[in-house]
């Protein structure tokens, strides 16, 4: 039998403590979540619901198939910055007639829906999500275009949203705009650039120039709807491929248009998978509130692959570090656990075999962090930590299955790279809200940094301000934790979004069926040397 056995004590104080740890933590959590669905707030909301319109996430739900899930990416966007948190767009995969597609919709309730910075990360890596997983794209455009005061950092990069759709295009994936309200000036070029347009009588304003910006250049008189409304793009320009009536049409026809793309997944539906042996409730009380203490990854994994059956690789061998292989909700899976948070040469190497491994078995790749890095010290420097680190970086950086990463605890230092970090292009990357992310550890951070300073002083043969330095580490420390948590990293657009850790397999399942929309292989060689 592979099936995990759990040591787990749902009523010990050990749990219990943890458990009410996370849930302060989900607490704060949701409340960080209800910003982003107030969007604007009380008073936008209010004005836009006056003028007879859907919000952003009722035009989203009534896009999608009835009762089916929408999992959406990063709603945090923006936390810790002076933009609304949500970053004035919605963006998630959800299910248009049977098919899985990637949604953007902006928030109009939020300054206009203009894009900041945020913002247009936010839609960037959704176009990113979009091409790697062949997922068409749906625009719910109502926008006004680039948030001016913040225009020099985001008029330049910005572009690429527009090169984003037309190569969307052309590789073949569908790109679908509808236009609900503003869609000027450079924002002209979403429904310019899409395969498929359909536009809101009386409401969309598609233009490169409003009526005053053409009174200024041309001196020529204008309006809205003669300039860019729905009915002259679709019976005069032809931009418009469909004329919707009003927004329930509009989205009616989307659905209409999704339904005609003959958008085909390249891998079937695996069917019904056996769920766990153990209760995803108990996935609150396994991650110590500080981190401190290590924790077996076994549990989790028991609670989110099907039936809790798990066959370990090399479990003798490189202990702090669980591989082996499972499904989840049937998709076949490599995992990559961390156990005892150091990673050690012996882990590096094995984490290397068992990419490869999955790479010639065409298996997606699952890292569940909670790492402090790689080892460090005499005996392991002269052991060679650096080029085992090497070989499983390498190993990460070059294997072309898809990979999924979830942060469950800490994740500093290169171990966040070899276990397949933001930059290392996972297809999806969440974090729980129990997780840390930096280079080191905050207390560590600032030690070194005091040591750096008292050497410093020490070489000039001035004396060491002891206060000073017990202040300056104090706030360091301070800094860097608060610079760990996953909320700012969250709204820094480093993950996809932070979730309970309830749902970590129902959020998997989404991504591995979305991931299966595109075919994959592993690659059979075309490593980097691995330095032995
Ligand atoms: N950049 C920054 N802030 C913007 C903005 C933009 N592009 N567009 C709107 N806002 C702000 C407004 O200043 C206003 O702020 P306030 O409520 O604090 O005064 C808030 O968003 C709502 O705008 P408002 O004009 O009241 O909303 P509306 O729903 O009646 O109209 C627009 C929305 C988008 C049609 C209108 O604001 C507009 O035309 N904006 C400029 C569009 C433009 O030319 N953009 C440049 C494209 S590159």
């Amino acid at each position: 039998m592979t099936v995990l056995t759990s040591v787990l004590d749902p009523n010990g104080p050990e749990h219990r403590a943890n458990r009410e740890a996370m849930l302060a933590r989900l607490a704060e959590l949701d409340g960080e979540h209800a910003k982003a669905l107030a969007g604007g707030g009380e008073k936008y909301v209010a004005r836009h619901r006056k003028r007879g319109k859907l919000l952003a996430r009722e035009r989203i739900e009534l896009l999608l198939d009835p009762d089916t899930p929408f999992l959406e990416l990063s709603p945090l966007a923006a936390w810790g910055s002076e933009y609304t948190v949500g970053a004035s767009l919605v963006t998630g995969i959800g299910v248009v007639e049977g098919v899985e597609c990637l949604i953007t919709a902006n928030d109009p309730t939020v300054r206009g829906g203009a894009s900041n910075p945020w913002s247009l990360r936010k839609a960037l890596r959704a176009n990113d999500i979009a091409l790697a997983n062949r997922l068409p794209c749906i625009s719910l455009v109502e926008s006004g275009g680039a948030d001016l005061p913040s225009q020099k950092e985001i008029f330049i990069p910005g572009g690429a949203i527009f090169r984003d759709l037309t190569r969307l295009s052309a590789a073949g994936i569908p790109t679908v705009a509808v236009v609900f309200g503003n869609s000027t000036a450079g924002g002209a070029y979403i429904p310019g650039m899409s395969d498929h347009v359909i536009m809101v009588k009386e409401r969309a304003k598609v233009f490169l120039g409003g009526p005053p910006l053409v009174k200024m250049a041309t001196g020529e008189e204008s309006d809205d709807e003669s300039l860019g409304g729905a009915e002259m793009h679709a019976r005069v320009s032809g931009l418009a491929d469909h004329f919707a009536v009003d927004e329930q049409d509009a989205l009616r026809q989307a659905r209409r248009v999704v339904a005609r793309l003959n958008h085909r997944k390249a891998y079937g539906d695996p069917g019904a998978a056996e769920p766990p042996k153990y209760d995803a409730e108990e996935l609150l009380g396994i991650v110590p509130g500080d981190l401190k203490s290590p924790f077996d990854p076994r549990e989790v994994i028991a609670r989110i692959v099907d039936a809790s059956d798990f066959d370990e690789f090399k479990p003798l061998y490189g202990t702090s570090l669980t591989t082996g292989w499972a499904t989840l909700h049937g998709y076949p899976v490599g995992v990559l656990a961390n156990a005892r948070g150091v990673l050690f040469s012996e882990e590096s190497q094995k984490a290397a075999q068992f990419i490869q491994l999955a790479n010639q078995r065409d298996i997606p790749l699952l890292f569940l962090h909670n790492t402090t890095g790689y080892m460090v010290g005499k005996e392991y420097e002269q052991g060679g930590i650096i080029k085992h680190g090497a070989m499983m970086i390498n190993a990460v950086s070059n294997s072309k299955v898809p990979h999924l990463s979830v942060l469950m605890g800490a994740s500093y230092g290169a171990g966040h790279y070899g276990m397949c970090g933001r930059a290392y292009d996972p297809r999806f990357l969440f974090a729980w809200p129990s997780a840390k992310s930096a280079v080191m550890g905050p207390q560590q951070l600032a030690g070194v940094l005091s040591i750096v300073a008292r050497q410093s002083a020490a070489a000039k043969g001035q004396p060491y301000d002891e206060e000073a330095d017990a202040a300056l580490r104090a706030m360091v420390e301070q800094q860097i934790e608060s610079e760990s948590l996953p909320m700012f990293l969250s709204g820094r657009l480093y993950d996809d979004g932070v979730i309970d850790p309830r749902d970590t397999r129902t959020v998997l399942g989404l991504c591995l069926s979305a991931i299966h929309t595109a075919p994959f292989e592993g690659a059979r060689g075309g490593f980097g040397v691995f330095r032995m």
